[in-house]
């Protein structure tokens, strides 16, 4: 085996493991307003912002970062023209079985939330082929939420632990936050370490209520289909020079800041 070999890879923005955010969400902003200021129907920002996901799983999978939660589309984007909704479903089935493949050699498992039983026939069957086709793998791990609503997601573990309760499962007592979590639809993942907004909006939009309550924020002024690799390793950047106080004092946090 050469030297080269038995070598722990630099990483590539030269951080620390520990302070690489291991979870990062995205809501996934300005794909139409992007497409309007460039005389485009709203589709093709759409579009592109399907690329940016490519381009995005890739460099977190380079920087280290596990799991990576992308918001496709909300339980209120059903308000939108029947064109773009039609548009936008079927841009999820080609990304689907487009990726599956590569999903596959990369070893990252994909994962969908939200309520999927409002979603159109072919993007659940699609859905089902890629996360039973990458169900074993374990390198890093991709979640669309789509057809979500985090108030929805809350309702949703609310009606599953009162059924336990009715059926003298659990005990009302012996409900906390270890319980809600485990009943939502993100039992199986970390909270997120960061959550990245494109387009300079300033809202959460509904999005994984519950499980960005410590999340550092970083607002990108960039609409998504401006969202490159560049931008999300700014991002990562932003998050290595933060110090996480989860309600904790300075003088408590001394030592932990980053040098
Ligand atoms: C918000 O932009 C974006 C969405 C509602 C959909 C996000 C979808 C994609 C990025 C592409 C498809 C996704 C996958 C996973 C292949 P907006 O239309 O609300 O933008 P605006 O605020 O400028 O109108």
């Amino acid at each position: 085996m050469t030297a080269a070999a038995t070598t722990p890879q630099a990483h590539p923005l030269g951080l620390d493991a520990s302070r690489v955010p291991k979870h990062v969400a995205i809501i996934m902003d300005g794909n139409g307003r992007w497409a309007e200021d460039r005389g485009l129907p709203r589709i093709w920002g759409h579009r592109e912002g399907a690329v940016r996901v490519r381009d995005v799983v890739e460099r977190a999978g380079d920087l280290g970062v596990t799991h990576l939660t992308l918001y496709a589309f909300s339980s209120e984007n059903w308000k939108r023209p029947q064109d773009e909704i039609s548009q936008l479903m079927l841009l999820c089935v080609a990304y689907l079985d487009g990726e599956a493949e590569r999903l596959t050699e990369e070893g990252i498992r994909l994962r969908v939330i939200g309520r999927r039983e409002g979603l159109p026939d072919e993007v659940r069957a699609a859905i089902e082929r890629v996360e039973g086709i990458t169900e074993h793998a374990t390198r890093a791990n991709l979640t669309l939420a789509l057809n979500y609503g985090g108030r929805d997601e809350i309702v949703d573990a609310c009606r599953a632990i009162a059924a336990k309760a009715t059926a003298g499962e659990i005990t009302p007592e012996a409900i906390d936050q270890d319980t809600v979590a485990r009943h939502l639809y993100t039992a199986d993942l970390p909270d997120p370490d960061l959550l990245i907004r494109t387009a300079g909006e300033h809202r959460l939009s509904n999005y994984l209520l519950w499980q960005v309550s410590y999340a550092e924020l970083f607002i990108s002024e960039a609409a998504w289909p401006e969202f490159d690799a560049d931008r999300f390793d700014e991002a990562v950047l932003d998050y290595a020079g933060r110090t996480r106080r989860f309600g904790k004092t300075d003088a408590q946090l001394e030592g932990t800041r980053p040098q």
